[in-house]
C-alpha cells in the first residue's frame, strides 16, 4: 500500500475510535460513520480480483471508504467519482485525498445523489462516459432502491453494486431487509449479504 494513503486511513481510523467511543463532542452531521477497516480490505481485494478502473460512491464523508478504493487502483491509475452533499465535508474529503496524494484520481461531486445520478446516468446512456465497474451505496438508505434503480443501467455486466448497512446498526434491518427482497426481484443479478462491517449486500450484474 502507497505510504501516503496509508497514513492518512490510520489518522481516520484513530479519529473514528474516538468519534465511535464518544470521546469527542461533535455534531451528528460532522460525524465520519464510516465503513470499518475489515470492510476496507475487503473491498480492497475485490476491486483489485475485478480489476475496476471505474468506480461510483454514494456518500463520500471524509473520504476513509475512497481512500481503499482509490489504494485498490494504483497500478491502473483508475477513476472514481464520489457524492456527498455535507460541504465540510466535501472540504475535509479533499484535503484528505490530497494529504494521499491521489486526488488526481478523484471527483468529488457537490449535491443530492439522486440529480447527480440522473446527470450522470444521462451522460452514460448518450455514449459520453463508460460504464462503472463498481458501485458503493452508503448516504440516506431509504433512497437505496432508487439509487440501486439508477446505477444497475451504467454498471458494466459483471460489475459490483455494494451497499452498506445492511446489519447495522440495528435501526436500519427492517428497511434493510424490504431492499434485499427488491434487489432479489431484478433479473440478471446475483446477491449475497455479507456479515462483514456493518454488513454489506453484494450484488453482481450478469
Ligand atoms: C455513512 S456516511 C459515508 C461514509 C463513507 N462512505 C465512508 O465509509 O467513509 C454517509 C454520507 O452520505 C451523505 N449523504 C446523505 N444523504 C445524501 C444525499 N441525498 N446526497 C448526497 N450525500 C448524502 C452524508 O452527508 C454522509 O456524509
Amino acid at each position: 500500500m502507497k505510504e501516503s494513503i496509508k497514513s492518512v486511513l490510520q489518522k481516520l481510523e484513530k479519529r473514528s475510535k474516538l468519534e465511535k467511543l464518544e470521546n469527542i463532542e461533535i455534531n451528528q452531521e460532522d460525524r465520519m460513520l464510516a465503513i470499518t477497516k475489515e470492510t476496507g480490505i475487503f473491498y480492497n481485494i475485490l476491486l483489485k480480483a475485478i480489476k475496476a478502473k471505474r468506480i461510483l460512491e454514494i456518500g463520500t464523508s471524509v473520504g476513509y471508504s475512497t481512500l481503499w478504493f482509490a489504494d485498490a487502483m494504483q497500478k491502473n491509475q483508475g477513476k472514481i467519482v464520489t457524492i456527498e452533499q455535507n460541504p465540510s465535508k466535501i472540504s475535509r474529503a479533499r484535503a484528505n485525498f490530497e494529504e494521499a496524494s491521489v486526488a488526481n484520481q478523484i471527483k468529488v461531486i457537490e449535491g443530492k445523489a439522486i440529480q447527480i445520478l440522473e446527470q450522470i446516468s444521462e451522460s452514460i446512456k448518450s455514449g459520453k462516459k463508460k460504464q462503472f465497474d463498481f458501485a458503493f451505496l452508503d448516504a440516506d438508505k431509504e433512497q437505496n432502491f432508487e439509487y440501486f434503480d439508477l446505477i444497475l443501467p451504467i454498471v458494466r455486466v459483471g460489475g459490483i453494486i455494494a451497499t452498506d448497512n445492511i446489519l447495522y446498526p440495528e435501526k436500519f434491518r427492517p428497511l434493510m431487509k424490504k431492499y434485499v427482497e427488491y434487489i432479489k426481484t431484478k433479473p440478471n443479478v446475483q446477491t449475497i449479504t455479507l456479515d462483514l462491517g456493518n454488513g454489506e449486500q453484494i450484488t453482481i450484474k450478469t
